[in-house]
Order: C-alpha cells, then structure tokens, then sequence
C-alpha cells in the first residue's frame, strides 16, 4: 500500500467521516435547537454505490479510518448495505459509527454482522427528564436499549459520548462514569463547541477539561493520564479504581495539529475541517463521469493545499460567541453540525 496523501503541515489523509443522512430524530440544544430546518435535496444525496466509490478512491490514497455519522445514520434506510461494501474495502482497518441510539435495539446484530466494527452512541444525561427538556424527546429507554444491544451484539468496542453543558448534566459525571462501567463502554466527555448548529452556544456554558478534572478527582481520588496513541480526539484517564475514560477537549485544547480527519456529506461536499467554510464538490465529478484516476487526483492536490486548523484559530477569538447565527445556516444548511457530522 502506497504512503498516504500529506497536507501542508505534514498531516496524513487516514480517517473519513461520512455523514449518510442530514436528518435526525432527536433535537439535542447543542446540535439541533431549532424548531425547522433546510434539508439537502433528495436528489443530492449520494447513493450506496456512490458512496462505496468514493471510499474507494479515499482509500487508495490513505483513507484507514472509515466512521458513519449523520444526522442520525440509522435513519438511513438499509444501513447495513452499506457497511457490507465499506467493510469489503480492504485498506479500510476500522470501521465505525456514531449514533444517538435511538433504533440501535433493532439494527446492531445486523449491523455487526454486516461488518461494522465499533460503535459509540450519545448519552448526556440518565435522567429521562433531562433528555426531554434537552433533545425534546421522551425515548430515553430506547436510547439504553441501543446500548445493551451493541454490547449483547459483540460490537469490538463500544463507546459513550456525553457533551458536557454547564447548569445541564454537569452535575452527572460520577454517574455516567459508572453507569458505563456497568455495562462495559467507555465515556468520552466532549467539551460544549461553537460549531454550526450550536446556536446557544457561549464560553461560560463550557466545562473545561480541568474543571471536569477536578471534579471527579474530588469523587474519586487521583486520576492518572493514560498513555496513548497520541491520535486525537479524546485523552484518556484513569480512576484509582481503574475505570478508564476519555476528554475530548475541542474547545480548550484543541488537537488540530495531528488532525487527519475529514468529512464527507450525505450530498457529496467534501470538508477538510470542522469549521471550514467551505466544501469541495465532490458529487458533481462523481456523477459527470469523470474516472476514478481523476477523482483521485483532485482529492489528492485538494489534501496537499490544507492549512486547516479550526479549533485553534477559535482560540484567538476575543468575545467568542456562537459560531453562525440561524440566518447564516439556512443560507447553506452545509454548515450545520447535523449536516457535516458530528
Ligand atoms: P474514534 O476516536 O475513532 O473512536 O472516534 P471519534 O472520537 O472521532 O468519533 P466521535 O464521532 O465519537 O467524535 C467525538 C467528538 O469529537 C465529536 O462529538 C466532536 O465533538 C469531536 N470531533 C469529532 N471530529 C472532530 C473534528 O474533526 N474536529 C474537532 N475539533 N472535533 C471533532
Ligand atoms: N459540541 C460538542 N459535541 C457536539 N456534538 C454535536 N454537537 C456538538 C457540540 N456543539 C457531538 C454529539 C455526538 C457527536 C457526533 O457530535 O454529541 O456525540
Ligand atoms: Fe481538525 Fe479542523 Fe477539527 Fe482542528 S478543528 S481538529 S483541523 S477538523
């Protein structure tokens, strides 16, 4: 297998988020707050067998890393035809998908058994009150149902992620961390970001990696730094009990400078960054007929010219609020966090 593509700070091409469905079934205030939205074409949205190509193409030129996300994946129908062509690919080492659970009870058997390998669902809160107030939903049941389903499913991994919002479910972390442990999936706390969707959003709402910290070190004793692979996102801990789990610090530490991420829509964009701007069209040469070689190349030189780095150029910005105001998403809904995947 050849190296892979490097961009203009020296980072690899390894790992693909493919959102396969703007649409979600849950409201979360971070994400989704709104009460309407503007939805990709129909027509836009890439088929399984152009999506399988495009992986393809991505994986010639060091994609390894391949993980589902939305929107809600699930509501994608026949989701697991498509794992069984990504999972045929074979430079594709790990495959993966994020969900917010909610009909994960009835597809994770099938979805292990097409090929899929990891699995993290979204978990803020354990207390159905919340989630209701929270995502204006009243399925916190089907969303523990998903949970046990992965682990009964024998998914290799299963992982929790909980944004952790000030005055909202900061108060839960000692309970997440145990209700994880009892059922064998690792929390990941993810720091409250100003990307698109996350309208509400401001500073003093984000619960920093060290308060997050102190607080459980307050619960439980000194935590240990895991080491790790050094790849991003999340750093890992452990309690002195053992319990391991993960920070993922976008907000106050951002990882930007080992990035090898990138995004596709369910519409065929192409975003080198979480907070770009823009996104390269990569439908329009996919349906205009244009080879394999050719779409390559334009990836390729696309990769090479990426001086992305989001998160840490947030950091610079005085009087941070919101990253777009509601006007500017409905303009171009391909910068909303539901659309380019979360
Ligand atoms: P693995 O490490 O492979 O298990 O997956 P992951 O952690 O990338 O996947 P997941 O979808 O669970 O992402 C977790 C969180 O990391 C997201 O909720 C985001 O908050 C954050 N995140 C994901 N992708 C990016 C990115 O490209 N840039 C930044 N700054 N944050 C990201
Ligand atoms: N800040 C942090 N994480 C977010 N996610 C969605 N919006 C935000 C935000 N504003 C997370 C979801 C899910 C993952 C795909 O993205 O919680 O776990
Ligand atoms: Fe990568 Fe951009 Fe996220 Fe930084 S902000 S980690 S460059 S996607």
């Amino acid at each position: 297998m050849s190296d892979p593509v490097r961009d203009a700070f020296d980072r690899p091409l390894a790992s693909l988020r493919l959102s396969v469905t703007d649409r979600c079934n849950l409201r979360c205030r971070y994400c989704m707050p709104e009460d309407e939205y503007v939805w990709l074409p129909r027509a836009s949205i890439l088929t399984f067998e152009e999506l399988d190509r495009l992986v393809r193409v991505f994986s010639r030129l060091g994609v390894r890393k391949v993980r589902l996300t939305g929107g809600e994946p699930l509501l994608r129908h026949d989701l697991p035809a498509l794992v069984r062509l990504v999972a045929r690919i074979p430079q594709i080492e790990d495959l993966a998908m994020t969900t917010n659970g909610l009909l994960l009870a009835q597809q994770a058997a099938a979805l292990r058994a097409a090929g899929l390998q990891r699995v993290t669902v979204s978990l803020d809160t354990l207390r159905p009150e919340r989630m209701l107030a929270f995502a204006k939903s009243a399925r916190h049941g089907d969303v523990l149902a998903g949970i046990r389903a992965a682990r009964d499913a024998g998914f290799e991994q299963v992982k929790l992620n909980s944004v952790v919002i000030r005055g909202f479910n900061d108060d839960e972390l000692g309970e997440l961390l145990e209700f994880g442990r009892t059922e064998g999936a690792e929390l990941r706390f993810i720091e409250y970001m100003d990307v698109g969707g996350a309208t509400h959003w401001s500073l003093d709402q984000v619960v920093s990696q060290r308060d997050m910290l102190a607080t459980l070190t307050r619960r439980y004793g000194p935590i240990a730094p895991v080491a790790g692979d050094g790849r991003a996102p999340a750093e890992r801990f452990r309690l002195p009990d053992g319990t391991t789990f993960g920070i993922i610090a976008s907000v106050t530490a951002p990882f930007c400078r080992t990035c090898d991420r990138s995004r596709v829509t369910a519409d065929g964009t192409w975003f080198l960054c979480l907070y770009a701007g823009q996104g390269v069209d990569l439908r329009a040469p996919l349906r205009g007929g244009v080879g394999d070689e050719e779409l390559a190349a334009l990836i390729r030189a696309t990769w090479q010219g990426r001086t992305d780095r989001g998160a840490e150029e947030r950091l610079g910005v005085v009087d941070r609020g919101a990253l777009y105001r509601i006007e500017s998403l409905r303009a171009d809904p391909h910068r909303e966090m539901h659309t380019r995947g979360g």
